[in-house]
């Protein structure tokens, strides 16, 4: 089933999220909702509390795809030893080094893009969808999308992270005009063909 994503300035996507502590068929069909809910908005990952879920609890498929921005030769080595997609429940990064910046876009803030500096390598301990204690180590576009879920898990959206000034001009610019991408829908529904083009460009572009 697709779960409606949440967007800013929504306060649910402020709240913290809670640890997972029963698991089941409840985790299990919502774990499946939250893939199905990324892979219909072509997102690379999406975390619980952004479809008002209060749940420790993330997706990850960053795989590169066809005509993607990231693509297979892009993909480090450890990257490639892990199986996606990920269900990740409760992580917590117990070891992290260097830093690394990319060009971050969110699903809950839907045609915004910023770079933004994370950990280059991470060590993550989580559970996975059976409640099974996992580590994974990892470090390119993996581990930065990793950063990117767990801030959801904490209230915590990539226009918190940059330059005060990018931060505050972007968000007065959603509460006041709403989202570019939404008033281009309206558009569309108008002018059926005229929009094309410039759809086309924003896919070269991963959301999380
Ligand atoms: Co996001």
């Amino acid at each position: 089933m697709v779960l409606e994503i949440l967007k800013y300035p929504d306060p649910r996507l402020r709240e913290k999220s809670q640890t997972v502590t029963e698991f089941g068929p409840d985790v299990e069909k919502f774990a499946k909702d939250l893939i199905e809910t990324m892979y219909a908005e072509s997102g690379i990952g999406l975390a619980a509390p952004q479809v008002g879920k209060l749940w420790n609890m993330l997706v990850i498929d960053c795989r590169p795809k066809e005509n993607g921005r990231y693509s297979i030769e892009d993909m480090t080595e450890l990257e490639q030893e892990i199986d996606q997609p990920l269900v990740i429940i409760n992580p917590k990064i117990v070891a992290h080094k260097g830093k690394t910046t990319f060009d971050e876009g969110c699903l809950s803030v839907p045609s915004f893009f910023e770079t933004v500096e994370r950990h280059d390598y991470i060590e993550l301990e989580y559970q996975d969808v059976k409640g099974n204690k996992k580590i994974l180590k990892t470090d390119g576009l993996l581990a930065i999308v990793i950063q990117h879920e767990m801030d959801h898990l904490d209230g915590t959206l990539f226009i918190d992270r940059i330059s005060f000034v990018k931060s505050n001009k972007i968000k007065n610019q959603i509460k006041k005009g709403g989202y570019p991408e939404k008033k281009r829908r309206e558009a569309e529904l108008v002018e059926v063909d005229a929009p094309k083009a410039e759809k086309k460009a924003d896919k070269k572009r991963s959301r999380e």
